[in-house]
C-alpha cells in the first residue's frame, strides 16, 4: 500500500506485508531517503520527522547546498536519487553533459501521482500485474526527471525505475541507473555471484568497510562473470536470521551495481545499466527510460530474502501462462551427439527417451546450413537436407508420433562469416569498418540495434517454428560483445548501440514469444551467461550452465537459487565420467540435483546399463509423481558446505521433498541427520525414502570378503554378479511433527564406515545422495 501523508511538503509510505519503505521531500526540494525496512508504522508526517536526520551547521570541508538551506550538505544526506555538481561526492545516479559543456544538474521535486496500476510495458522488460504504482517528478530548466515505484505486497518486493526527459537542448546521458538506496549506517557485507563459463553464480562474501564495491558486466550480456543479483545484509545474517536486502535488475545487457561507504558512514546502493560505454544523445523532447530494479527486504536471513525474491519472479517476471505450467521433462542431443546428427539418430535417441518416461526431445546444435562445427552457418536458418532429408516437419513428426514433444535450438542473435547471410549482408553485423574484428567461437553478433535485422530475424524464426510441431525452443548466444559499434547508427549514437541491441533484443523475444504463446522457450548463453529477470520475463527458463558435473550444479543450482526459482534453471542429468570435469558421480545424484531444477537429459541414454535404465524409469515414475513440489514448490536451503541440505514445500505446507548431498564421505563418522526447512511445525508428516538397489561394485574388490570364488573387480564376472545381486538400499520410514524435522533433525541409517555392511547401512560415498519425501498425514 502506498500512503502520501500530508504535511508542508509531500512524504511517501510504501508498505508491502512485512516491509515499509520511506522518503519525504526536504524543504529544499530534495527527495530524502528516510527509511527502508522491517514494517513500521508511520502514520504521520510528524513521524517521519522524528526519524529524519537533525542539521543544524553544515560538516565541516562540505559543500553546502545553498545559502537558503545552509546545513544541508548533500554528501551526508540519504536521497531517492543523486546528480554531479551540488556537493554529493558519492557515486551519482544521474550524469549528463550538456551542449555547453557543464555537467551539474540540480532537479527538485515538481509533483507526483499515484495509480491503481503502472503503465503498460515499453521497449524494457517489466514486472507485471503490479498493485500500485507511484511516480514522483523533478524537474530544472530542461529536464525532468521521473522516479517510478511499484509495490508488490506478497512477495515484499518493491521495484523502482526513472525516466529522463530532455525538454531543452540536446544532451548526452552519460548515465541513468535504476534504483539508488541509502542506508543512514554502515557496517554491511555485500554478497555477489560470480564466475566464468561452466562456473557461474559463485557466491562471494566482501564485508563493506570504506569505499565503493563494484559488481559489473562489459560482456554485452549480463554475464556469467557477474550477475546482475546481490545482497547487502548483516555480516552474520545465516540462512534464517540477520536483515538481508536483495537487489537485481529487469535487464541482460551490461549492468552495474556498486555499494558504496562514504565519509558519513552511510551506505548508498546503486543498480542500473552500465555506464561504461554508455552515451546516449537526447535532443528536445526525447525520452530515456531506465531498466526496472527489484528491491526486497527480510529480516529472516538469506532464505528469507530469497523466498521472496522466488515469489516475485514467479508471479510478477514469468509470462502469466507460464507461471503455472508443468515443465516437460526433456532429453537434449547435445552431449549425446554434439554436432554429429541424423533423423535416424535422432529418432533412436528419442524413442530409448520416451522408454524411459520422457516428454519432450530436444534437437540441439547441429541441423541447419553446413553446421558440422561451430565454425560456420550461424545466420542459415534452412536445415541441412544431409542430416534431414526431411526437413523439419518429418523429424517433427517422426517424434510427436513417439508420443513426445519436439523441440530445437536456434541462435539467432549471432552470424558465422562463413554463411550465406553474412555474404549477402556484412553491413548487419556488429563491426568497425576496417579495422581488426575480434570474434569469440568464430561468429559475429547481428546488429539488434538495426530494425531491418531485426524485422528480418523475427520473420525467419517465424517460419523455423511455424515449419514443424514445434513446442520448444532453445534460444542460444555463445559470444561476449567485442569491438561494439553499429554500422546502421550515426557516429554521434555510438554509445546506444548495447543498450538498443537489448531493446531490439527485447521486441525480437516479445514478438515471438507473443506470436507462438504455447511454446516452451529456454533461453541460453554458452549456459549461463546471460541468466537474469530480462530474459525470464519471456522465457521462463534458462539453461543454468553448460557444466553438467552433479557436483558443480550443487553449488552452481545453490547460487542461482538466492535469486531465482531453480523452477527458472534448466538442469540435466548426463553422462559419467562428466564432459566438462570428468569427474564420476552416481546417477542418483546426478538426478537429484537435477530434479530441483527444471528437468532435462542430455546423454545418450541408448547405452544406459539395465540397471541404470531401470532407475532412471523410476525416478522419472517418482518425479511426475512429485513434480507438483518441485516446480511451484517453495525452494529453502538448509546446510551447505560439505553437505548440502535442499527442501522444496508446497505452498499448503502439506508435502515436501528433501535432499541431503554429501561432498565427500568422512571416514568413521557414521551418523548423520536430515533437517527439512518450511515445513508446518504443529503438523504431522510421514517421513520416508524410496530405496532403490545398491551396486555391489561400488564395494570394488571389497566383493571378495563376501564370495566364495575370487573376483577380479571389474571383470566380466564383476559385472554379472552387480547384475544378479540384489541388495535393497537402507529404509527410512518415521511419523513425526514439522518441529522434529525442521529443529531436531532426523537421524539417518548408519553410514559405512569399513566395519561391516547390511541392508540397514546407507552406502554413501564420495558426491552420494539422497531425496526423502514427506507428506503430512493429519
Ligand atoms: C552452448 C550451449 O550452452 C550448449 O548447451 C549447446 O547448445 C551448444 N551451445 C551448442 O552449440
Amino acid at each position: 500500500m502506498i500512503r502520501i501523508l500530508d504535511g508542508e511538503r509531500p512524504a511517501f509510505v510504501l508498505d508491502t506485508a512485512n516491509t515499509t519503505y520511506a522518503f519525504m521531500i526536504t524543504p529544499s526540494g530534495h527527495p530524502e531517503h528516510i527509511y527502508y525496512g522491517r514494517k513500521i508504522e508511520l502514520e504521520s508526517v510528524e513521524e517521519l520527522e522524528a526519524l529524519r536526520q537533525k542539521r543544524e551547521f553544515e560538516p565541516g570541508n562540505a559543500i553546502v547546498y545553498s545559502e537558503e538551506h545552509p546545513a544541508l550538505a548533500l554528501e551526508d544526506t540519504c536521497l531517492e536519487f543523486s546528480a554531479l555538481g551540488h556537493g554529493d561526492l558519492r557515486e551519482p545516479f544521474l550524469e549528463i553533459a550538456r551542449s555547453d559543456g557543464s555537467r551539474t544538474t540540480d532537479l527538485l521535486y515538481k509533483s507526483h501521482a499515484l495509480s491503481d496500476s503502472a503503465p503498460p510495458e515499453g521497449d524494457l522488460p517489466a514486472s507485471h500485474t503490479c498493485g500500485e504504482f507511484l511516480s514522483v517528478d523533478y524537474e530544472e530548466e530542461g529536464l525532468t526527471l521521473e522516479l517510478r515505484y511499484r509495490v508488490f505486497p506478497d512477495c515484499d518486493v518493491i521495484t523502482r525505475s526513472a525516466v529522463l526527459t530532455n525538454t531543452g537542448d540536446t544532451i548526452e546521458l552519460e548515465r541513468l541507473l535504476s534504483m539508488q538506496l541509502d542506508l543512514p549506517s554502515s557496517g554491511y557485507s555485500i554478497s555477489s555471484f560470480h564466475g566464468a563459463w561452466a562456473r557461474e553464480m559463485q557466491r562471494v562474501t566482501t564485508p563493506l568497510f570504506a569505499g565503493r564495491f563494484v559488481v559489473e558486466s562489459r560482456a554485452g550480456c549480463s554475464s556469467n562473470r557477474a550477475n546482475p543479483f546481490i545482497m547487502l545484509h548483516e555480516p552474520n545474517a545465516t540462512e534464517t536470521a540477520g536483515e538481508v536486502y536483495g537487489f537485481n535488475l529487469i535487464y541482460s545487457g551490461n549492468h552495474y551495481e556498486s555499494a558504496e561507504v562514504n565519509a558519513y558512514g552511510k551506505t548508498r546502493v546503486v543498480t542500473g545499466i552500465n555506464p561504461t560505454g554508455f552515451r546516449f544523445r537526447l535532443e528536445n523532447g526525447e525520452r530515456f527510460e531506465a531498466p526496472e530494479a527489484v528491491m526486497t527486504y527480510s529480516p529472516l536471513g538469506f532464505t528469507g530474502q530469497s523466498v521472496n525474491m522466488h515469489r516475485f519472479v514467479r508471479e510478477h517476471i514469468i509470462r502469466p501462462e507460464w507461471k503455472d505450467k508443468e515443465r516437460p521433462i526433456l532429453l537434449n542431443s547435445w552431449e549425446a551427439f554434439y554436432f554429429n546428427i541424423t533423423e535416424r539418430s535422432l529418432v533412436s535417441l528419442a524413442k530409448a527417451g520416451r522408454d524411459l518416461g520422457i516428454e519432450l526431445f530436444v534437437m540441439d546444435d547441429g541441423w541447419f546450413g553446413e553446421r558440422n562445427n561451430d565454425s560456420c552457418s550461424l545466420g542459415d536458418w534452412d536445415v541441412n537436407p544431409k542430416k534431414l532429408p526431411g526437413g523439419l516437419p518429418r523429424l517433427g513428426s517422426k517424434i510427436t508420433a513417439l508420443g513426445l514433444q519436439f523441440g530445437i535450438w536456434v541462435e539467432p542473435e549471432m552470424v558465422n562469416v562463413k554463411s550465406r547471410l553474412y555474404e549477402q549482408h556484412p553491413d548487419w553485423a556488429m563491426a568497425i569498418p576496417g579495422r581488426l574484428h575480434s570474434e569469440g567461437r568464430h561468429q559475429r553478433i547481428l546488429d539488434f540495434a538495426n530494425p531491418a535485422v531485426t524485422d528480418y530475424i523475427t520473420e525467419k524464426m517465424t517460419e523455423v517454428f511455424s515449419s514443424a510441431d514445434i513446442s520448444y525452443v532453445k534460444w542460444d548466444m555463445n559470444r561476449v560483445f567485442s569491438d561494439v559499434f553499429s554500422p546502421y547508427l550515426p557516429a554521434e549514437r555510438q554509445g546506444e548501440v548495447a543498450h538498443r541491441y537489448m531493446i531490439g533484443l527485447y521486441k525480437v523475444m516479445r514478438t515471438l514469444s507473443e506470436r507462438f504463446p504455447d511454446i516452451l522457450f529456454e533461453g541460453c548463453a554458452s549456459g549461463g551467461n546471460r541468466f537474469d529477470l530480462g530474459i525470464l520475463r519471456y522465457f521462463p527458463q534458462i539453461w543454468g550452465s553448460d557444466n553438467t558435473d552433479a557436483l558443480s550444479r550443487t553449488a552452481i543450482e545453490e547460487g542461482y537459487s538466492y535469486g531465482y526459482p531453480l523452477s527458472s534453471v534448466g538442469s540435466h542429468v548426463a553422462a559419467s565420467p562428466n564432459h566438462q570435469t570428468l569427474r564420476s558421480t552416481p546417477l542418483e545424484t546426478r538426478y537429484n540435483v537435477a530434479a530441483f531444477g527444471a528437468l532435462g537429459y542430455e546423454l545418450n541414454v541408448r547405452d544406459m546399463t539395465a540397471l541404470q535404465r531401470l532407475s532412471t524409469r523410476s525416478q522419472i515414475t517418482l518425479y511426475k509423481a512429485w513434480r507438483e513440489v518441485f516446480q511451484t514448490g517453495q525452494f529453502f536451503r538448509g546446510r551447505s558446505g560439505n553437505v548440502h541440505e535442499w527442501t522444496c514445500v508446497t505452498e499448503d505446507k502439506s508435502r515436501a521433498v528433501g535432499m541431503l548431498m554429501r561432498e565427500l564421505s568422512v571416514p568413521n563418522r557414521q551418523s548423520e541427520r536430515y533437517f527439512a526447512s518450511g515445513l508446518d511445525p504443529d503438523r504431522t508428516y510421514r517421513f520416508y525414502n524410496v530405496s532403490g538397489r545398491v551396486n555391489v561394485k561400488l564395494f570394488g574388490s571389497l566383493i571378495n570378503t563376501m564370495s566364495p570364488l575370487h573376483i577380479r573387480q571389474d571383470s566380466f564376472m564383476h559385472g554379472i554378479v552387480a547384475r544378479m545381486v540384489k541388495i535393497g538400499e537402507e529404509k527410512e520410514d518415521y511419523c513425526v511433527k514439522g518441529s522434529v524435522l525442521m529443529r531436531a533433525g532426523v537421524a539417518l541409517a548408519p553410514d559405512f564406515s569399513g566395519t561391516g555392511f547390511n541392508d540397514k547401512v546407507r552406502v554413501f560415498p564420495d558426491f552420494a545422495s539422497r531425496m526423502y519425501y514427506m507428506v503430512a498425514v493429519d
